[in-house]
């Protein structure tokens, strides 16, 4: 038995700090009550800052009214108790992204609110499948991988882990679109769609800055402007915070070895001729 989304009044949130906060603030914004838990008072104050500041930026753009705004703070509760989940409807996690951290928590989870509850995890690199084994309801667990900041970005990733029931995935993908965001789905492999590519992309951007390729200006400038992305590697990683991007290389590194080498199926294509859209063929037909 899974909840529909029709039956979804309270989003519970474990963690409030970039990720966590910027959850709670969507689900917020999107109508549900939300009590966000982290472990420290400090910790949870400091997500309502995140909140506010990011409230106070949609209001000057106009993007939302004073009104919504108070709205949306007025809807999310605070807490340090993870008793205090017990009502809610869906639970995300998004704390620190160690394993054992996550698994505990999902135990933990697991005690603290009905079975029938989705158990939806933040991780962008962990195993889902290892984090549900945690609890004794392992086919409601799902990834729902948010972008930072998760305000402003409009994808979410969900991943499916070895036991998540199908309805469970679907159930993941309308909660994400009823945030107002779009989603695609990846099975539980090592960084998903997203991090197992942009992983590399930025150790790349860095080796090039490092091996004096270019200066770090340049490196984001050259693809940016060349590749049409709004933040160069250099920045990006920045942005995510170097020691995130650190752990989730060293998970995809453990998993996957070397990944630098040029893809094999490339290699193929190119002698096949298939050199993309000048040739009408490459991975996509034209
Ligand atoms: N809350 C509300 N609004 C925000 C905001 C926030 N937290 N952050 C930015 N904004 C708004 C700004 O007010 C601005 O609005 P307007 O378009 O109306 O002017 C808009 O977003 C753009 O912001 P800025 O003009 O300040 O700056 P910018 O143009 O450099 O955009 C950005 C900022 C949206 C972050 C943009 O640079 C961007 O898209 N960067 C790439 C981010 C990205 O790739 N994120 C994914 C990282 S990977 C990940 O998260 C997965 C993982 O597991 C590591």
């Amino acid at each position: 038995m899974v909840r529909t989304l029709d039956s979804i009044e309270t989003v519970g949130v474990v963690g409030a700090g970039t990720m966590g906060s910027g959850i709670a603030q969507v689900a917020a914004q999107a109508g549900y009550d939300v009590v966000m838990r982290d472990i420290k008072e400090a910790f949870v104050e400091d997500g309502f800052d995140t909140i506010e500041e990011s409230l106070d930026r949609f209001v000057s753009k106009e993007k939302l009214s004073e009104a919504e705004a108070e709205a949306t703070r007025d809807r999310i509760a605070g807490t340090t108790d993870l008793a205090d989940l017990a009502d809610c409807d869906v639970v995300v996690e998004a704390a620190v992204e160690d394993m054992e951290i996550k698994r505990d928590i999902f135990a933990d989870l697991d005690e603290a609110v009905p079975e029938d509850v989705v158990l939806a995890t933040n991780t962008s690199t962990l195993s889902i499948t290892t984090i549900a084994a945690a609890t004794d309801r392992e086919e409601r667990v799902v990834g729902l991988h948010f972008m930072n900041p998760v305000p402003v970005m409009k994808g979410v990733e969900v991943v499916v882990g070895e036991k998540t029931d199908g309805e469970v995935t679907e159930f993941a993908h309308a909660l994400a679109e009823d945030l107002g965001k779009e989603t695609w789905e990846s099975d539980d492999k090592p960084g998903f769609v997203t991090n197992r590519i942009l992983m590399p992309w930025l150790n790349e951007g860095i080796r090039a800055y490092d091996e004096g390729v270019a200066s770090k200006e340049d490196v984001d400038k050259g693809m940016k402007l060349g590749t049409n992305v709004p933040m160069g590697p250099l920045e990006l990683a920045d942005h995510i915070g170097l020691d995130i991007c650190l752990d989730a290389s060293q998970t995809l590194h453990e998993e996957l070895g070397d990944r630098y080498k040029p893809a094999y199926l490339l290699k193929r294509k190119v002698d096949a001729g298939d050199l993309g859209k000048k040739t009408g063929q490459g991975f996509y037909e034209y």
